[in-house]
């Protein structure tokens, strides 16, 4: 809690900074998951992943992606739990310079009102029935996963899941094929100019 209010905070004032390295999604999402294990057990909910072996890279902050995937995990164990699953997939879109790395957060649960859809993303907005139910959270874990979302010229949307609960999508700019092997092309140049750098420094 303190952490998401933190994070809210930062982002309010404009202080939270981003270091945007490329950043390989399946160990985003091994760690998001890692972060859930609590509340993925207390929900008994089976996660299923999906992420192709081949997929390209972001460019991101991976503290705050990481983040930005645990708020989505956690809302499909807490708010869509009934139904029994999460499924976290992951799969290229687009193409070329407009190719995006899409990771999806889907749940068996009873997925969106649609009296809450227009305000799910609100600061502290929370759905009817989690009021009513009293489920824990206080209504961050949307608007910071969003805002962590489009710091990264990405988006976060939301519609239904095959069986009509949630789908939470996120879709980031992927890092071009040719441009991470130009860079792993910089990496060996400068391993093979270390020598003469460091004469040159020394
Ligand atoms: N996977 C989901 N299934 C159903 N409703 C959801 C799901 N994720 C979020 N919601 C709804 O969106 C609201 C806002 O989510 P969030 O900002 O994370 O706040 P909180 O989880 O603290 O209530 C929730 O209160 C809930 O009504
Ligand atoms: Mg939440």
């Amino acid at each position: 809690m303190v952490e998401q209010i933190l994070g809210f905070a930062g982002m309010q004032s404009g202080r939270t900074t981003y270091e945007f390295r490329p950043v390989d999604v399946q160990q985003v999402i091994d760690k998001a998951l890692a972060a859930c294990e609590p509340e993925i057990r207390a929900s008994g909910c089976k996660v299923e992943t999906d992420v192709p072996p081949d997929l390209p890279m972001v460019a991101a902050d991976a503290t705050s992606l990481v983040h930005c995937l645990r708020n989505l995990v956690d809302n499909a164990v807490t708010h869509g739990a009934e139904g029994g699953w999460v499924a976290v997939r992951a799969r290229p879109v687009g193409a070329g310079k407009q190719e995006q790395v899409e990771i999806r957060v889907e749940d068996g649960g009873p997925g969106i009102d649609p009296q809450d859809a227009s305000r799910l993303f609100d600061p502290f907005y929370r759905g009817q029935r989690s009021v009513r139910d009293q489920v824990r959270g206080f209504g961050l874990g949307l608007t910071l996963a969003r805002r962590i979302a489009e710091a990264h010229s990405g988006i976060l949307g939301v519609g239904p899941a095959p069986g009509g609960g949630a789908a939470f999508f996120l879709r980031l700019p992927a890092i071009p094929a040719a441009a991470e092997s130009a860079d792993e092309a910089g990496t060996v140049d400068e391993q093979d100019d270390g020598e003469t750098d460091s004469a040159r420094r020394g």
